[in-house]
């Protein structure tokens, strides 16, 4: 593994430094690159993971050059905390002014992500108790799972601040997502909407295959979310909740043996299905995290689960070589087949997912 390692942070350096090149002066943020063409979207929900990697790559190595770039491209989201139109502020900001913070501590990064966090409270309602996560669609009040990543930057808010309303909404989201958006075997819904009063109003998904399928990422996300849920409160719900969510991640029987999933493990022509290297990113990660706060025993299924994940995107089959894939790390990411977008594509976020695994696999073993 260490060489595997070694070999991945080689690459993601030569590949950042490629991509840093070509988006020197452009003030955009690439999301991912198809047929040639790159998708550059400046202030959507990806924007701060394109920062968010040249961050990990300056924590992994310590390269002053990653760490100068990194701090340009975190500037280049000055007016995103401001924006109060999506939930997606955690990404956004916490990824990138996030980490900015916690390298360099300080002050311009930490007030902008008190910023975002104020920003993102502002779409808490209280009568609902939940975090609006869009404003378009045919939802009245929309709440997709993915919105538990952005719980990270409240429970942070509040430590930061000292001020607990951070922290209490975000609770108060967890819980209620806890209890609307699993089905028995706790696999997740992709969008739970609600009624003004409170009630639901549907339950399905926007970018996975039917409503009672189970989205790949969005598996993923849960997973994540209730695992920092659970570091930053220590409530054992939130530990039984990330427990048996890894149990449904790991059990998937449509997941091939090199533990990257297909996009939607109902997805109708496995196996002739796009992956997702993003979910596994994803998945690896969190389980890196989460077998820090089980038993031993457990503890050793989740760090084999991540390795072997890791192992897996370190392969020549989702590691890129050196000046291609739009010189993004992995290969074969989906973003969102069903709506016909973003199909076994390389993908910011699976990039920064993998960096973070990596760099919390080193931790704990080197
Ligand atoms: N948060 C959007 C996605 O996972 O595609």
């Amino acid at each position: 593994m260490a060489s595997l390692i070694d070999n991945d942070i080689k690459r993601a350096g030569e590949q950042l430094a490629l991509m840093s090149e070509r988006f020197d002066t452009a003030a955009v943020t690439p999301r991912s690159w198809e047929n040639g063409t790159y998708k550059l979207l400046p202030k959507d929900w990806t924007c701060g993971f394109f920062p968010g990697v040249y961050w990990l790559y300056y924590q992994l190595t310590g390269d002053k050059e990653m760490e100068k770039r990194a701090m340009e491209f975190t500037a280049r989201l000055s007016d995103v905390p401001a924006i109060k139109t999506t939930h997606d502020l955690g990404f956004m900001v916490f990824c990138s002014y996030g980490k900015q913070y916690e390298v360099e501590k300080d002050s311009v990064s930490a007030a902008a992500v008190i910023e975002a966090s104020n920003s993102l409270i502002s779409r808490f309602n209280p009568q609902i108790g939940l975090i609006r996560s869009w404003n378009f669609g045919k939802w009245n009040y929309p709440v997709i799972i993915d919105n538990m990543m952005n719980l990270e930057m409240l429970f942070w808010a509040s430590e930061f601040t000292g001020d607990p309303k951070y922290r209490e909404i975000a609770i108060k989201h967890a819980d209620k997502t806890m209890e609307h958006h699993f089905r028995d075997d706790y696999s997740s819904y992709h969008v739970v909407s609600y009624n003004d009063d409170g009630t639901v109003e549907s339950k399905g998904t926007h970018q996975g295959y039917s409503d009672a399928s189970s989205w790949s990422r969005g598996q993923a996300w849960a997973l994540y979310g209730y695992t920092l849920c659970y570091r930053f409160t220590k409530y054992d719900r939130y530990l039984k909740q990330a427990e048996n969510i890894a149990a449904l991640i790991m059990n998937c029987k449509t997941t091939p043996k090199d533990n990257i999933p297909y996009w939607d493990y109902d997805a109708p022509n496995i196996p002739d299905e796009p992956r997702d290297a993003s979910a596994a990113a994803v998945t690896a990660s969190a389980l890196l995290e989460l077998q820090d706060y089980v038993s031993q025993s457990l503890s050793k299924v989740y760090f084999g689960y991540a390795e072997s994940i890791i192992r897996s995107l370190s392969s020549p089959e989702y590691l890129a070589d050196k000046g291609d894939n739009g010189f993004f790390i992995l290969k074969h990411s989906t973003g969102a087949a069903s709506l016909g977008s973003e199909i076994d594509v390389p993908l910011i976020y699976a990039d920064y997912y993998f960096l973070e695994a990596i760099k919390r696999y080193r931790e704990l073993k080197y």
